[in-house]
């Protein structure tokens, strides 16, 4: 028996907004976006709308894919590193918007393996009999981070730009704001008895590094959790170290796509479809150089979306999928690697 994915969906941000939008409200440019992270264009929710709304979108749109009713579904598990509140998480908070029944909502933080440590948990589920039908989602509001007030302006609709003095604050972010943007993803699994479904899981954490990007402040090391200090000190805004998580990623990721292979008595060249989480294209051109993928063998999107951390992954497939670039008998690979550090990969027969 093994755990398949019967349909999956995603929604995005409201607003599309360009590298060169960006640049208006920060030192930054088109060029230096795209040749450093590949990244081309992001969404970002209007004001008031929640990573749990996200993934509300993402989730119906799931479920319809599966033909599968929200009266089927009896386990959620929920994967944001951006949820609507400190506590609780927002697992509970879709269960109640989309009236589902009062069945069990977990919630992952996992940041940008989430949604692969979810994958884990909800096969792991299925295959216990815990669980028959159960609702994965992905999802974050990035936009909750940035470092400016210029909405309207930023999305071309009046509003007042930044100082020059604004602007220089908000430039000292930029390594960061510009990768990623607000979706959700979301799937449908469930038991089926062919040869299709997850095969396998090779996950991996490792806490020493965690500061190459955390939250600084805003967590209970600190009384009070949050204060004016910490805000005026922006320890509320990630902080990362882009060059080592870099290096983390295109070592981590292949040795963990390898690792799984192999227990699986099979090797990288077997597999049909890698869909790598996309924090940088740079970062998955080099696993893909490192596995000897050919490029018909990757699906990369970050040109439209940016990171879109635990929504990335299912917001792929379900590209993957829609397209046609899946089919019967394929062999997927998803592998990611997220802050923590946590990173991993799983294999799927199509
Ligand atoms: N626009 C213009 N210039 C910039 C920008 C920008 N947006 N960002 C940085 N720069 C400048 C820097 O200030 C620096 O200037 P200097 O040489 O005058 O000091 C120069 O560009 C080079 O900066 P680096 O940080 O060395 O640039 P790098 O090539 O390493 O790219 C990047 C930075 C894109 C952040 C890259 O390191 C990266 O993608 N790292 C991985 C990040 C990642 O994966 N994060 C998500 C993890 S997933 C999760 O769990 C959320």
């Amino acid at each position: 028996m093994r755990t398949q994915i019967m349909g999956s969906g995603f929604v995005t941000g409201q607003h599309l907004v360009t590298n060169a939008q960006l640049a208006s409200v920060m030192d930054t440019s088109d060029a230096w976006i795209r040749e450093r992270s590949g990244v081309e264009t992001r969404y970002y929710v209007e004001q008031g709308t929640s990573t749990s709304d996200l993934g509300v979108g993402a989730a119906e749109k799931a479920l319809e894919n599966a033909g599968v009713t929200k009266e089927e579904v009896d386990y959620v598990v929920f994967a944001t590193m951006t949820p609507d509140h400190y506590f609780p998480g927002c697992g509970g908070i879709l269960q109640d918007k989309m009236g589902l029944k009062q069945i069990p909502a977990l919630d992952i933080r996992q940041q940008c393996t989430g949604f692969l440590y979810g994958l884990q948990v909800s096969d792991a589920l299925v295959k216990a009999g815990e669980a028959r039908t159960v609702l994965l989602v992905g999802s974050e509001v990035h936009s909750g981070f940035m470092p400016w007030t210029h909405w309207d302006y930023l999305f071309g609709r009046g509003g007042e730009p930044p100082s020059a003095e604004e602007k220089a604050v908000i430039t000292s972010f930029r390594d960061r704001t510009v990768l990623f943007g607000d979706a959700a993803g979301a799937v449908v699994l469930r038991a089926s008895d062919g040869e299709s479904g997850l095969l396998g899981f090779q996950l991996h954490s490792d806490g020493a590094d965690f500061q190459h990007l955390y939250v600084p402040g805003v967590g209970f090391a600190h009384r009070p959790f949050v204060d004016q200090d910490q805000v005026r000190e922006w320890r509320h805004v990630p902080e990362m170290n882009g060059r080592a998580v870099f290096k983390l990623a295109v070592s981590r990721m292949p040795q963990a796509v390898r690792e799984l292979c192999a227990r699986h008595h099979m090797t990288p060249g077997d597999i049909d479809l890698l869909i790598a989480h996309q924090a940088n294209l740079r970062i998955n051109e080099a696993v893909q150089k490192t596995l000897g993928l050919s490029d018909d063998r990757v699906y990369n999107n970050i040109q439209k979306y940016g990171n879109t951390t635990a929504a990335t992954i299912p917001i792929a497939l379900d590209e993957c999928r829609r397209s046609g670039r899946i089919r019967p008998g394929h062999l997927v690979c998803f592998v990611g690697l997220g802050a923590g550090f946590h990173w991993g990969a799983a294999l799927m027969r199509a």
